[in-house]
């Protein structure tokens, strides 16, 4: 039997936005919990949780104070025992978050090392080093803008490629290694299904700390796919594997060099890694279609299975991004202001999930995509709370405004998302339209659109069936076989004339013609 890895439709829920459950604004377990018939009724197989343990949430739990353990905010341990125990009963697979590059500085091991001073075991776990006067000790800079060196009051500095309050482990270090396996297991011994790695490719760093110099080839890179990264995830596959095979680990790898990204998927590491290039492809046949054969072209030599995904909780959303003239995403340009043709956009986001959902492999889906959500970019200042935000001095906003609650039901703000607490971001009156209660049962919506696709992919096992381009298109017509099933997206502007036979599904209203911006599977 194929692994569910392989072939999954896996829903991101971003625990914080779903569902509150107790009241107090924020997303919980219990809110999941309550919400498990909607996911299995949607027809997805598993579900990812960012990151659900103590943290202080300087970049919304990404900052892990205690990798055993659950925030209050959701819950407690018990409580995600229960809800991995009830998401199985449903049918559904648990994808948990972990964060191995950096910790909060609230976690125990970096509080012990910022007592413990300067040349200290402690110290060792991270990256603590004395500095040039009062330069740090090198330039890299972080991730979220601004030097990625912190100095403590006895004077050394300390490394963190992300917020000041993410301080970087140490990864030459064997207490290190062995403290993550041992948190892998913690997790796969409570049921967890599978893990997201979050950060995958920055973990181990030049022992030297040598400078970054922008000018140099890309290889070998002071903190960025070091060529020794690999034993680690040889240790975490070897972990995974103690657990009878079916243990997933699935990376979250931005690399831009498809032949590198694949060495982690290699049989003895990881299982699957999300596809980023089809993420950032613009909305266009010719880069599509080059983005599909590449992915496939990396994977086929490892025998790992290609993953799609169009959304997460990092990137604009993409009902925005496909509005705009320039229909790419890059983290270096989030396209602030750009303006958003909402209508242009809802209509290409439909097509585009026929096309994720037929292509073969497994696929990601973001909460709120199956509503047709669109980025949330007028939040007030005051409210945002990405750190990139503060970070940049305001002029990147930030990824607040994919993160904003979801709407559940009823004509305003909190649409069912909390009983009585005000949502942690504030929802869009326009959402009123894009309840989940508003969507359900009305045959033109977004939601009805992905029930129906993610169930006739699951009937006709459309994943698992090998690929096929059809070179009999007209340009700019993207199209494919799989098995018996045709799909065809129109990207030529202009309607094009279809084949006599059955239609399983379409993304808008179709005649004779597919009009552009459209997609179809032909049965
Ligand atoms: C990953 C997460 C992102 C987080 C960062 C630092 O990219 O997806 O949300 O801010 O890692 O942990």
């Amino acid at each position: 039997m194929t692994s569910w890895w392989r072939t999954a439709a896996i829903y991101q829920v971003y625990v914080r936005s779903f569902a509150d459950g107790n009241g107090d604004g924020v997303g919980d377990l219990a809110g999941i919990r309550a919400r498990l018939p909607y996911l299995a009724d949607l027809g997805v197989d598993a579900l990812w949780l960012n990151p659900w343990y103590p943290s202080p949430m300087v970049d919304a739990g990404y900052d892990v104070a205690d990798y055993r353990d659950i925030d209050p905010t959701f819950g407690t341990l018990a409580e995600a025992e229960q809800l991995i125990g009830a998401a199985h009963a449903a049918g559904l697979k648990i994808i948990i978050d972990i964060v191995p590059n950096h910790c909060s500085s609230d976690h125990r091991w970096f509080q012990e090392a910022v007592a413990a001073g300067p040349g200290s075991a402690a110290r060792e776990l991270f990256w603590f080093r004395p500095g040039n006067g009062d330069q740090p000790p090198n330039n890299w800079t972080s991730i979220f803008g601004g030097p990625a060196w912190t100095r403590v009051a006895d004077g050394e500095w300390y490394l963190h490629l992300f917020a000041p309050e993410q301080p970087d482990f140490n990864w030459a270090n064997p207490k290190v290694r062995e403290e993550f396996e041992d948190i892998l297991r913690f997790w796969f011994d409570r049921g967890a299904d599978g893990v997201r790695v979050d950060s995958v490719a920055v973990v181990v760093k030049d022992p030297e700390l040598v400078d970054f110099e922008p000018d140099q080839p890309p290889y070998p890179h002071p903190y960025i796919d070091r060529d020794d990264i690999h034993e680690i995830y040889r240790g975490w596959r070897a972990v995974a594997d103690e657990y009878g095979g079916d243990r997933a680990l699935i990376g979250e790898i931005w690399l831009p060099d498809p032949e590198r990204f694949a060495l982690y998927l290699r049989p003895d590491e990881l299982h699957t890694a999300f596809n980023f290039d089809f993420l950032s492809c613009p909305w266009d046949a010719a880069a599509l279609r080059r983005c599909i054969d590449q992915t496939l072209d990396a994977h086929a030599p490892v025998g790992a299975p290609a993953t799609w995904v169009l959304s997460n909780h990092d990137v604009v959303r993409h009902v925005t991004r496909y509005g705009r003239a320039d229909t790419s995403f890059d983290h270096a340009n989030r396209q602030v202001g750009a303006p958003s043709d909402r209508a242009l956009g809802t209509r290409r986001a439909r097509a585009a999930v026929l096309l994720t959902l037929a292509l073969p492999g497994s696929a990601y889906l973001y909460q709120g995509e199956e509503l047709g959500l669109w980025e949330v970019d007028d939040l007030p200042d005051g409210m945002r709370q990405d750190p990139i935000f503060a970070r940049t001095g305001g002029a990147d906003p930030g990824r607040d405004g994919c993160r904003v609650p979801i709407p559940w039901s009823g004509t305003e703000p909190p649409f069912g998302f909390s009983d009585g607490g005000t949502p942690w971001l504030p929802q869009p009156a326009a959402w009123t339209t894009h309840t989940v209660e508003a969507e359900d049962g009305d045959p033109g919506s977004m939601l009805t659109l992905y029930r129906t696709a993610l169930r006739v992919r699951r009937d006709l096992a459309l994943a698992e069936t090998p690929m096929r381009w059809r070179d009999d298109l007209p340009a700019g017509v993207l199209g494919f076989d799989r098995g018996d099933v045709t799909f065809l997206l129109n990207l030529s502007g202009r309607p094009i004339p279809l084949p006599d036979r059955r239609i399983l599904l379409a993304s808008d209203a179709i005649g004779g013609e597919l009009p552009p911006d459209t997609a179809v599977w032909l049965g």
